[in-house]
């Protein structure tokens, strides 16, 4: 079967399993450019398959050596369907780690249930030295159901305040138009706190101390998006926006919490806006990831997703060079968020329109990250090339 790229909006019904494995070895090339580093040696990633979480592993494996579990949610071909992105991101790292030697192991289910706690940490007594120095918690999703009471809760990108018009791209139609995000009611609010904020975290860790698999010094990250003006009325100020307040919040009890305990730390890490599955679908968010790209790149300082993880690993929550605000957050998106970076993605946000939008942003740029994501436009990809489901689809994580 040929696999051709098909968009719905800012979704992907796609996906190229060797375009994945591409994409996965960039990262890997990435991190191997740079110097090893002194880091963790057993680690537990929640939400590895893809965008921040997968960049993570990758850095964390092939720059410091570290052996990794991921959790994440992914699917595999199922008869017309050519498997998630995640799923051939994944298959791709398994090979790559198997090469260099480096033990892995991956949990394909539903991070949220009690029952993946349990078989994580029955692994790691089990099969995996007994204890995890480090959790990170990048999971993105639209659904949670809570273990407790078994109620399902949805997220729903909306906002708090008011009604808020504004412009998107639209990657399916390759065109500006604008989005309105309405008004949450306060059931979508909690519903989205309950899904994105901090309760699962809080979880796992409750249940890994229980299990007694934490180490003496053990560390926890869990990844967070403030953002500039531009995008306070859909995000800071949106229902993602409380959710994430949320998760940071439990940062502070975690911390509290692993400090008296393991000598240890919680943190929420504010990353930089970056195209992955997550974020293609929040509204107006696109745009202003194709205006920040620009000016980002032309001021020499952009950064994909493995170069701000790596980044943030490696100097910050490894090395000796943090940049924490007053709120005891890490900010690796100091350099988006610099004055003169947010004044010129300002300037251009005043500028932009249907007509010039290609222009005046990288939109090239951040449609080629987009497609990319999904193993799509690649140029040493040959994506004409009759691929083998039915071999394909006997691969697992
Ligand atoms: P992503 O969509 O690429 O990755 C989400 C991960 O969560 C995937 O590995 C997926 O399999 C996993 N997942 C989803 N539901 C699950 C479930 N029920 N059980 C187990 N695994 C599940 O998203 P991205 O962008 O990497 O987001 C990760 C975190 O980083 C999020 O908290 C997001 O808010 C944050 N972030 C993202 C930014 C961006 O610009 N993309 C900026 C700053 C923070
Ligand atoms: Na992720």
């Amino acid at each position: 079967m040929v696999i051709k790229p098909r968009l719905k909006g800012g979704l992907a019904l796609t996906n190229h399993p060797i375009g994945a494995k591409e994409f996965v070895k960039r990262q890997i090339d990435y991190v191997k450019s740079q110097d090893k580093y002194e880091g963790p040696k057993k680690v537990l990633i929640i939400g590895s398959s893809s965008g921040y979480g997968l960049a993570t592993r990758i850095s964390l494996a092939f720059g410091a050596g570290a052996e990794t579990i991921g959790v994440a949610f992914e699917k595999g071909i199922e008869g017309k369907r050519t498997g998630s992105a995640g799923w051939w991101n994944t298959i791709a790292f398994d090979e790559a780690a198997e090469k260099e030697g480096l033990k892995y192991k991956n949990f394909i289910g539903d991070a949220f249930s009690f029952e993946m706690k349990d078989d994580v940490i029955k692994f790691i007594k089990e099969e995996f030295g007994g204890k995890i120095d480090l959790l990170i918690y990048s999971l993105a999703s639209a659904v949670r159901t809570d273990p407790i009471d078994g109620v399902t809760y949805r997220s729903a990108l909306k906002s708090t305040t008011r009604d808020i018009t504004g412009p998107t791209i639209n990657f399916e139609k390759e065109i500006m138009e604008d989005t309105t995000m309405g008004v949450a009611t306060p059931e979508e609010i909690k519903s989205t706190v309950k899904v994105m904020g901090g309760e699962d975290w809080k979880l796992w860790i409750e249940a890994l101390d229980k299990g007694g698999v934490l180490s003496e010094g053990f560390k926890t990250v869990a990844y967070s998006y403030l953002g500039p003006k531009v995008t306070y009325g859909i995000y800071k100020e949106g229902t993602i926006g409380a959710a994430k307040r949320d998760l940071e919040h439990t940062s502070d009890i975690l911390n509290d919490f692993l400090k008296k305990r393991y000598n240890g730390e919680a943190y929420v890490s504010l990353s930089k806006a970056l195209m992955t599955k997550a974020s293609a679908v929040i509204p107006i968010f696109p745009l202003y990831a194709a205006l920040l790209y620009k000016v980002m790149k032309e001021k020499g300082i952009h950064e994909g997703t493995i170069e701000q993880k790596h980044r943030l690993l490696t100097k910050m929550v490894y090395g000796n060079e943090p940049v924490i605000d007053e709120e005891r957050r890490l900010r690796p998106d100091n350099w988006e968020m610099r004055e003169d970076v947010q004044a010129e993605v300002e300037a251009l946000w005043d500028k932009v329109t249907p007509e010039n939008f290609k222009e005046i942003s990288d939109y090239a740029g951040a449609r080629e990250e987009f497609m990319q994501l999904n193993g799509f436009d690649f140029d040493n990809v040959d994506y004409d090339a009759d691929l083998d489901l039915e071999e394909l689809a006997k691969l697992r994580p």
